[in-house]
């Protein structure tokens, strides 16, 4: 292999993109053709020869505000030149507090209390450890099973693959957790197909709680983990009432409720987390990505005031959760955290995503009735095309899909099996939403 894809003339060590193992990405594909950004700037990527590149997926789900806006790099700027790093060990920064009582502000109800940590997969897995620790200081400690969803993606760390219901990502990779078990997904494309928003069918699929507890008995369920919007394995909105019947079953059975809210957080289904749009207050909250807008690792675990106040016992010299990380409550992630809320405040951002809703899904769905168009699905500013497989080879349209946008449209978005997945950023305008539409149904008809 010897692609170069050196643009510093000064490099000794030759970059033939080799030593870079890539995650979640086909990589001798990607080696042979690369997609490669070097620069990004609001709605736009650039890649290294200068070429624009419309960013149809906020990065990964996560550039929420659009990229390397003025105030947040300022915020990291700065906070890098005052102070790098102090552990929050035992010890503490002023910005890790600030910037836990303004995320806790944006939830709901007594949530409360945030724990940080620096992904998403961190946050699925100490959310998990979470409630088994509380159901263990609380004398429940029979309460040990998790339930997650078909479909569900947590992230990548065990406890996340266990409740997460994507087989690539869990087969290689042994027994996992003990004791879990599956909700099923909430997609049925004959009932559901080429509807906005929330589907009218598919609450009744929030009842297989029921037969997990009578199978399992309730004192042996310690929390049910749920994306509000299954974003991975292309955006699945939640039927219309699920998420309530989910609440009431958990809250009959004494089974804590987590929304993760990776995806979901911060704008994306135009409110500051998916809980309020749906009217349920869950008893934890996960969220990385748009805390930050992406532009540094941050993540954490949003939980109730009761949930807390159950660890605040003992002898008060004694640590009362053994979890953390060394960068939980990075000063650098702090300082873009707060300068990002504070854009998405004063730009009136989730607002925003709100009122541009009906527009996006309006012109996402003029792509209806194209040749092999399966489903489109829209929800806030999401949108999924399910693209008929080519036949013996599922996910091949898809990822032909992918490389013709980047390559022939200068378009970014993600492709899962053979759905196209689009979230902008959410200060796309109008014009932007059209040309995004446009690029997408050119990059159907090439790949059909
Ligand atoms: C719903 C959800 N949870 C967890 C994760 C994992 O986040 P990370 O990749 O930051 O570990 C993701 C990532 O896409 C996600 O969509």
């Amino acid at each position: 292999m010897s692609v170069a894809y050196d643009y510093d003339v000064t490099a000794t060590t030759p970059n033939d993109l080799e030593a870079f193992w890539m995650g979640f990405t086909a990589n001798r594909a990607f080696k042979r053709r690369p997609r490669m950004v070097s620069k990004a700037k609001d709605m736009h990527y650039y890649t290294p020869e200068g070429r624009a590149i419309l960013d149809g997926s906020a990065g990964l789900w996560c550039s929420n505000a659009g990229h390397n806006r003025d105030s947040i790099v300022a915020a990291i700027q700065k906070q890098a030149a005052e102070m790098d790093f102090a552990p929050t060990f035992q010890f503490g920064h002023p910005l890790a507090f600030k910037a836990a009582s303004r995320i806790a502000e944006l939830a709901p109800g007594d949530l409360d209390h945030v724990f940080f940590c620096n992904s998403g997969s961190e946050a699925g897995d100490t959310a998990l450890k979470i409630a088994l620790a509380f159901h263990a200081v609380t004398g429940k400690g029979t309460r040990t099973r998790l339930i997650g969803r078909e479909r569900g993606y947590h992230g990548v760390g065990f406890g996340g693959i266990t409740v997460g219901g994507i087989s690539p990502n869990r087969r290689f990779f042994g027994s996992l957790l003990a004791g879990a078990d599956h909700l099923p997904h909430t997609y049925d494309r004959e009932k559901q197909a080429f509807s906005k928003g929330e589907p009218e069918w598919g609450a009744e699929r929030a009842d297989a709680l029921e037969g997990i507890v009578a199978l399992h008995d309730a004192q042996t369920i310690a929390a049910v983990i749920v994306e509000p919007m299954a974003g991975s394995t292309g955006g699945l909105p939640a039927p219309k009432g699920y998420l309530k019947r989910l609440r009431e079953i958990c809250d009959k059975y004494g089974i804590l409720l987590i929304f993760d809210e990776v995806i979901t957080g911060f704008g994306r289904l135009g409110f500051p987390f998916a809980a309020e749009r749906y009217g349920v207050v869950p008893d934890m909250i996960t969220f990385a990505k748009g805390v930050t807008s992406g532009s540094v690792p941050m993540g954490g675990v949003i939980v109730r005031k009761h949930i807390y106040d159950a660890f605040m016992n003992g002898p008060d010299h004694v640590i009362e959760l053994f979890h953390g990380y060394t960068y939980s409550g990075h000063p650098l992630a702090c300082a873009a955290s707060l300068a990002t809320l504070d854009l998405y405040r004063d730009e009136a951002l989730f607002e925003r995503a709100r009122a541009m809703e009906p527009i996006f899904a309006d012109a996402v769905m003029t792509l209806k009735g194209k040749p092999g168009l399966l489903d489109i699905r829209t929800v806030g500013l999401v949108a999924a095309f399910d693209m008929a497989p080519k036949p013996e080879t599922p996910g091949k349209r898809g990822y032909e899909a992918m490389e013709h946008a980047f390559h022939d449209e200068g378009l970014m978005f993600r492709a899962t099996g053979d759905t196209i997945a689009v979230s902008p950023p959410l200060i796309i305008n109008e014009s932007q939403i059209g040309e995004l539409v446009e690029k997408v149904g050119r990059t159907i008809d090439a790949v059909m």
